[in-house]
This record gives structure tokens, sequence and C-alpha cells, in this order.
């Protein structure tokens, strides 16, 4: 067994740095840049046929709509005639109006109708790529675009959380499921066997362990008395992640953390769980309820300010590649 709270052993010459510099990177957990990542926006029922609302990622703006054809639209919200803001527009059958001069957008960002001109002039909004999934809508901000990743296709169950506000950037969201050596004195987890931590692709980072509750009643209330935890925690971005355990009963977790407009995170999260087996769907929440109950004083007080050791080597390679876009 491998406590986790365990001490490094390696030669302290090997340690990477104990200075604290003020910000360890140019995007991980930085408040002033947004990535190029997929953000759970809110549930895909708040968005009826016909409805436009206003969104936003950190300090980027969006509008959304809904057609009549039922398809999602993720645009710039500032109108290319003048600037009015969308979201204060009206969807017409396929098409955004403006408030303002009445100009339409497709769906495409095209202008489609300018009452006062011959023909609608040549200007286009920004479009974003939507998707919805697991009863949550999600809009991609980068320039490349990367599809949303699978979840496992026998849970079919899906039960969304109530979205939370916390105070830490989402990267530090996101990245404290990777900060192995919080699992020990936060969580009095114990981890066994091999830790196994890989880059799976430019933005995603995997992380596979086992591990157990040391606290008996928890053990109990989640159904891992006889065998503990088999965990992989994937990252896709910095904003998002997908738990998956295998033992002791599969089921998986997304983890959504989005940039409030004036810092911190908006989270929420889709369990994914076995449709006919409730006993199961009530001990995966309880596991996660008690990981995130532990760890929401520490991430709404945190000042982010990594002085790294060796035994921070996993979460360090996350922020390396949250810092790569
Ligand atoms: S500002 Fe939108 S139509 Fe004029
Ligand atoms: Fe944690």
């Amino acid at each position: 067994m491998i406590d986790g709270t365990r001490k490094f052993q390696g030669d302290p010459e090997q340690r990477i740095s104990t200075d604290r510099p003020s910000r360890v990177s140019p995007l991980f957990a930085n408040p002033e840049r947004i990535r190029g990542d997929w953000y759970a926006l809110g549930r895909s029922r708040q968005l009826k046929s016909g409805a436009v609302l206003p969104f936003s990622v950190g300090s980027k703006k969006l509008v959304l709509w809904r057609g009549a054809d039922g398809r999602l639209n993720a645009q710039e919200p500032a109108c290319p005639h003048t600037g009015a803001d969308l979201s204060q527009g009206e969807v017409i059958d396929n098409s955004l109006r403006c408030a303002f001069h009445h100009w339409r957008f497709d769906g495409g960002g095209r202008c489609v109708v300018a009452p006062t001109c011959d023909l609608p002039p040549d200007r286009r909004l920004r479009c974003y790529p939507t998707e919805e999934r697991w009863g949550l809508i999600w809009v991609f901000l980068g320039r490349t675009f990367r599809p949303l990743p699978d979840a496992h296709e026998s849970l079919s169950k899906v039960i969304l959380t109530p979205s939370q506000t916390l105070r830490a950037h989402p990267h530090l969201v996101i990245g404290n499921g990777f900060d192995v050596s919080h699992l020990g004195p936060v969580h009095r987890m114990e981890l066994s066997g091999e830790m196994i931590c890989e880059q799976t692709h430019k933005h995603g980072l995997t992380l596979k362990y086992e591990a157990q509750f040391t606290q008996r009643y928890k053990r109990l209330l989640t159904g891992s008395t006889r065998e503990g935890l088999s965990v992989t925690f994937m990252s896709d971005g910095g904003s998002f992640a997908l738990l998956t355990v295998t033992k002791p009963f599969l089921f998986q977790t997304v983890f959504t953390a989005r940039p409030g407009s004036s810092g911190g995170t908006a989270t929420q999260l889709a369990f994914l769980l076995p449709r006919r087996r409730p006993d199961q769907w009530i001990r995966a929440m309880l596991a996660l309820a008690f990981l995130l109950a532990d760890d929401k004083k520490i991430l709404d007080a945190i000042d982010f300010s990594p002085g790294w050791v060796p035994s921070d080597a996993v979460l360090r390679k996350f922020c390396r590649v949250v810092n790569t876009e």
C-alpha cells in the first residue's frame, strides 16, 4: 500500500524548484486567457426552439439561439452592422434578427436579410461548433476542431448535479484530479499498485490508479469494502475531464469547469450510470460527494503559486499540457 500522504524520498538536490513564481504559465490558471476547449454552458432544456440567450466563458461573450428546426447555434454577439447585442434579438424561423435595425443572420453567421439594403451585405458573425450531450449544451472555442470525447455506451442513465460555483480557476478544479499527493491528506485515500500517467493526444492526459478509502463508513456507503476503486481520470484541454471507475462497478462522471465572467469556475457534473441499477447510482454519487465536499474548502481559498517538487509530477504534466495550445 502506498499512503497518499507519503513524503518524496528522492535526492533533495533533484527538487524541481522551490521558487514561488507569481504566475506559473501563460495559460494554466490564467484568468485573462480562454483556452480553445470544449465548455459546458448549461442544460439543453434551457434553450427551447425559438429561444435566444446570452452566455459567457470568462470574459468571452456568446449568443446562443435555437432555430425552428431545433438546431443550436453559438455565435459572437456583436452585430456586424453597428454592434448591437444580438442576445437582445429574436429568432425568426431559422435566423436570428438583430433588435436594432432588423438585420437577420442564419446559423452559418451570414447576413440573409437587411431591410434597408437592396441585397444583404456581405457580413458574417463568427460561429462556434456546438454539441448537445449528456443533457448539456457544449461549445468549442478552439481554432482546430477536435470532437468532444466519447463516454461508455452502456452507461445510458444520465444524472446531472445542480451547477455550482467555486472560487478557483477551472484548470485547478480539473487539475485536482491529477493532484495525486492530496488523496491521502484531503480524501483519506490510500493508493495501491502502479500509477500510470500518459499524454494521449496534444490536449489530453490520462491517469490510472487504484485507491481505497481508509474510513470504513466511506467504504461501506460506496460499496468498495471488498475491493478498492479502480480509477481512470482523463482530461481534454483544461476544462473537461471524464472520470471512469471500473471497480467496484462501472460508472463515469463528466466534469465541466467553465471560467466565470468575474473569475472562479461554474461547474457541473454529469453522472453516467448503468440504467437498471439505482443502488449503484447512489453509491457512485456518494463517492463523488465525499471527494467534492473535501475539495471545496481548499479550492475556494487557494492562491495558486506552485513550488513544485518531484511528487507533483502528474499535476505538473497536466499544467504543461494545458499550456501547450
Ligand atoms: S446593429 Fe444590428 S442591425 Fe443594426
Ligand atoms: Fe480532490
